[in-house]
């Protein structure tokens, strides 16, 4: 029933506005699915990363977990081995929008790795540039992507969304440019109405309206380059409710992908991950709402004492916001279950050191401590560091070095 409302939706919008949405008939769906496992397959374990794929794909809706899962270990493996040094502030970014789409902590890719950190230095870099040189340091396409990244991860961007705005207005972006940008403003002018502020709300809404003409114009006109449509069809979808227009008609673009579909125009990988999204009706502002359980992580904390004094062994399953580190664990399981896990800590010169758990206490002259162990691998980290995955087991034993 839901495609035929679309279908309904469709027809309507090719006779009225293009304010309705604009996304694929029912008799076209089986093309895009098509089009979608086209594109996994090129997922294999030797690719090198790809961000903009594990975004279309997690935008689209998985079809297959193990290849979103492999592309994700595949961008941290990267992030991991080769570092952020050499990375563009846009590969930055695409890293940051892809590891969200999958529910991933950009913030928190290893402990000590936030993605989001080096994107904000990155993005300043490209605004010092930009203030000296008239140009960033990459391209506005990338500080568009950056704006955007940063945007949804909830930082105050409001001095590149300015620098956008104004560019926008000053000289005409290429179609990529002008649509990435339109992006990243609205994400900025959505928070900026939500928060109440309104200083720099008129030049982002002016900007704003520029680009939406020139997409639009450059779509009727049919002057854009088929691979630059998706992300065109991505921008319009996002201004077209605060700025309609009776012009454009969504379906007989969609009717030209269609045809550029099935003679093989989106074979290529990158250019499916470009036009997928907008078939199905997402755009990259999407990438935050994608049903993620809200960031929280289910950890199983075991507590052992077969050493000294009264035995025990008490297990309790605790849930901590995503990211935590192992102390949240404690805490998370002292307030649920004082009688059992309550600890004590000191503060020593190798950090935060747990010295007793339920009453039982460790001691130099017996050269007893607790010992943190991942399932059966001890801890290599203090609790102040180490950042339990979900559904890991915690224990800690009374034990003697
Ligand atoms: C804990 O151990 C499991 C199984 O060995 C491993 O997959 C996981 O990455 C470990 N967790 C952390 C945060 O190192």
């Amino acid at each position: 029933m839901f495609p035929w409302t679309l279908a309904v939706l469709c027809v309507l919008c090719a006779v009225t506005s293009a304010s309705e949405k604009c996304t694929v008939p029912a008799d076209q769906r089986s093309l895009v699915t098509k089009l979608q496992s086209t594109m996994e397959s090129y997922i294999v374990p030797q690719s090198p990363p790809n961000p903009s794929i594990l975004i279309a794909l997690n935008l689209a809706g998985a079809q297959d977990s193990k290849t979103e899962k492999l592309l994700v270990a595949q961008i941290k493996e990267r992030i991991i081995k080769e570092g952020t040094a050499t990375m563009t502030s846009g590969e930055v970014a695409l890293y940051v929008l892809a590891l969200l789409s999958s529910c991933e902590d950009p913030k928190h890719v290893t402990a000590h790795i936030s993605l989001v950190e080096v994107l904000k230095l990155k993005t300043e870099e490209e605004l010092i540039h930009l203030s000296s040189h008239g140009k960033p340091y990459t391209t506005f396409y990338q500080l568009g992507l950056d704006t955007l990244a940063l945007c949804l991860e909830g930082v105050d961007v409001n001095d590149a969304a300015v620098s956008l705005a104004k560019m926008a207005l000053a000289k005409d972006f290429s179609m990529d440019t002008g649509a990435m940008a339109t992006l990243a403003l609205t994400c900025v002018h959505n928070r900026l109405v939500k928060a109440k502020q309104s200083r720099i709300l008129a030049a982002v809404q002016e900007a704003l309206n520029t680009l939406h003409q020139q997409i639009l114009r450059a779509v009727e006109t049919n002057t854009v380059n088929i691979y630059s449509l998706g992300l065109a069809l991505q921008a319009l979808s996002v201004t077209s409710t605060s700025y309609p227009s009776g012009e454009w008609s969504c379906s007989q673009t969609l009717t030209k992908v269609f045809n550029e579909i099935s003679q093989g125009t989106f074979n290529n990988p990158m250019a499916a991950a470009q036009i997928l999204p907008s078939l199905v009706g997402k755009t990259y502002l999407n990438v935050n709402r994608l049903g993620c359980f809200p960031d929280k992580i289910t950890v199983e904390y075991t507590i052992i004492n077969y050493l000294r004094g009264q035995h025990f062994m008490y297990t309790i399953f605790v849930t901590v916001p995503k990211g935590s580190v192992l102390l949240a664990v404690l805490q998370a399981a002292d307030q649920a279950n004082p009688q059992y896990f309550s600890y004590k800590t000191e503060q020593t010169s190798w950090g935060l050191m747990i010295v007793s758990i339920n009453y039982c206490a460790a001691n130099a002259n017996d050269k007893t401590y607790w010992k943190f162990y991942n399932g059966t691998k001890p801890l290599d980290q203090g609790v102040e560091s180490y950042i339990p995955a979900n559904n890991e087991h915690i224990m800690a034993e009374f034990s003697k070095y």
